[in-house]
């Protein structure tokens, strides 16, 4: 009865937000834009209206069909090593000591999803170096994006060709490039109801994963064992993080060797992130005083609409997703075609950056044969996988961070300056703001340069096992805007070496 009476007054609540959520959406006509690490906003502000009003949003879990076979199954996993027929300049690395692998895992818990990851071994020393994984936001969007644009071992040349990245990842660690939720990229599944809604159902997904790829590759299982990724990984990172470490408490399968998580350019904290929109945007000249005024108008409605979301609400998070999001459209609105992922530049084409390459690229038969993809359709940014979490987008995943932390296990924040939709300032704030037992120490730390080849490349905040970095000229995807910087902020976090303060790097060691 009660929950009864609480679930009409949440669904009144949700209709009044929502009301007035489009009241504030009719004034846009911003133009649709995709994603990259984190879908565009007032595109799907019309598409939500239209699935609020089917109102079958609510997620229904898949059951898992064969609980008996929980005994991990190397076979449950199909990998293949394989070369890129495209290929050049490898830098006198012959071709076969590559190890760069390509497979599928069908996944434990789901009715017929199949999981797409590359496998890159390190270039370095495959024996010490950690192994990452790296995760891209969207929700949706291919880590390929990643892979070819960002921190990948090679980027596709205009002719087709792949020319090897010198400051790719796997110059630092054995690297896997995984394509998740259940739908985006070259996973896939011919059951509907393998679509994830939430963290738990990502982070279950990636737990088994790793399961199976230890089980398949044991020579890493000792290994330091690092994740990382982008945008609204800034979701996923934590809650995998967490379900590892919960795993290796409960002495759950094989015991997963996690030191760190790195979150870069995220949305984790909303509350103190959609609040720190309009004081980015007003710092970067982006509005005026009198605009930031009016805009902040909103921010009481999505804070209560935040609040009621919590950590594992429906209706109220799909509310205050409509509701904040206006916030982040007024300011794009105001500041016309600019890049949202990078202020410096302007919005071109659909994802914001011209990312059409790597379609094609991957398009090609024979490059489909080498990963033995076979005529799945490649979906960079699947708006099905976006939709199905719509309901998560603003669900606080901070919560979980202390335990970690209070564990020893390492956290990386790190942020490029230029970024609007997960910018430095909110990102930054949500740290300061965390609980645990270093909060004070943390907070009382002073900011140092990061410096990189005797430049500051930008500013690092550290105590124990936190660090927060915020990156200089970059936007949303730091490693591609600056791949050194990023691959040494890899390196040194890795290593355990991030907060000495001194240039590691070759020749000087100035300190400012
Ligand atoms: C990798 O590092 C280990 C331990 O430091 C060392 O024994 C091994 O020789 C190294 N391998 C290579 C290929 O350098
Ligand atoms: C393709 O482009 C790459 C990088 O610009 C270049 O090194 C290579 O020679 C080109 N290959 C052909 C066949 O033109």
């Amino acid at each position: 009865m009660e929950k009864r009476i609480s679930s009409l007054l949440s669904l009144s609540l949700f209709l009044l937000l929502l009301i007035s959520a489009l009241t504030y959406c009719s004034a846009k006509s911003v133009s649709d834009s995709d994603i990259l690490g984190l879908q565009s906003i007032e595109r799907t502000t019309s598409q939500a209206e239209r699935l609020i009003r089917q109102l079958n949003l609510i997620p229904k879990d898949a059951e898992p069909v064969d609980e008996q076979s929980l005994t991990a199954d190397v076979s449950k996993i199909v990998e293949k090593r394989f070369t890129f027929p495209n290929l050049i300049d490898t830098n006198g690395v012959s071709v076969g000591d590559l190890g760069h692998h390509a497979g599928y895992y069908k996944l434990e818990h789901s009715h017929a999803a199949r999981m797409f990851y590359f496998f890159f071994e390190s270039r370095g020393n495959k024996s010490d170096d950690p192994v990452v994984i790296w995760l891209t936001g969207g929700p949706g969007c291919s880590s390929e994006l990643a892979l070819f644009y960002e921190n990948g071992p090679f980027k596709i040349a205009d002719n087709m060709s792949l020319v090897m990245n010198e400051y790719g990842w796997d110059k630092a660690s054995n690297l896997i490039y995984v394509d998740q939720p259940t739908g985006t990229g070259f996973s896939y599944t011919s059951d509907k109801r393998d679509l994830r809604h939430d963290e738990t159902g990502v982070s279950d997904d990636l737990y088994d994963f790793l399961q199976a790829f230890f089980q398949k590759h044991p020579q890493f299982v000792n290994n330091d064992f690092f994740i990382t990724g982008e945008s609204y990984a800034g979701h996923y990172i934590p809650a995998f993080a967490a379900r590892v470490h919960q795993g290796n408490k409960a002495k759950e399968g094989i015991h997963i060797n996690l030191k760190g998580f790195a979150i870069g350019n995220g949305l984790t904290d909303p509350a103190i992130q959609y609040k720190a929109y309009t004081d980015y945007a007003l710092d970067m000249g982006l509005i005026d005083e009198s605009q930031q005024k009016s805009i902040n108008k909103i921010l009481p409605t999505c804070e209560l609409a935040i609040k009621l979301c919590g950590t594992d609400g429906t209706l109220a998070c799909l509310a205050s997703y409509l509701v904040c999001n206006t916030i982040f459209s007024r300011i794009k609105l105001i500041a016309g075609n600019i890049n949202h992922y990078d202020i410096r530049i302007q919005c071109k084409g659909q994802l914001c950056y011209d990312f059409s390459n790597m379609d094609k690229f991957l398009n090609q038969r024979k490059v489909r044969d080498a990963l033995g993809v076979g005529d799945i359709e490649f979906v960079s940014c699947s708006p099905t996988v976006y939709q199905g979490m719509l309901m998560d987008w603003m669900r606080n995943l901070e919560v979980g961070i202390p335990t970690l932390l209070e564990d020893g296990i390492q956290l990386l924040v790190y942020a490029g300056e230029y970024d609007l939709i997960c910018n430095w300032l909110g990102n930054s704030r949500w740290v300061e703001a965390m609980e645990w037992s270093g909060h004070q120490e943390y907070v009382a730390s002073p900011k140092v340069p990061f410096v990189v080849d005797g430049a500051e490349a930008g500013v690092l905040k550290s105590y124990g096992p936190l660090s927060f970095l915020k990156v200089h000229n970059a936007g949303h995807m730091v490693p591609m805007d600056q791949p050194k910087a990023a691959l040494e902020m890899l390196n040194r976090w890795t290593g355990g070496k991030l907060a000495e303060a001194d240039d590691q790097t070759e020749g000087s060691a100035e300190v400012m």
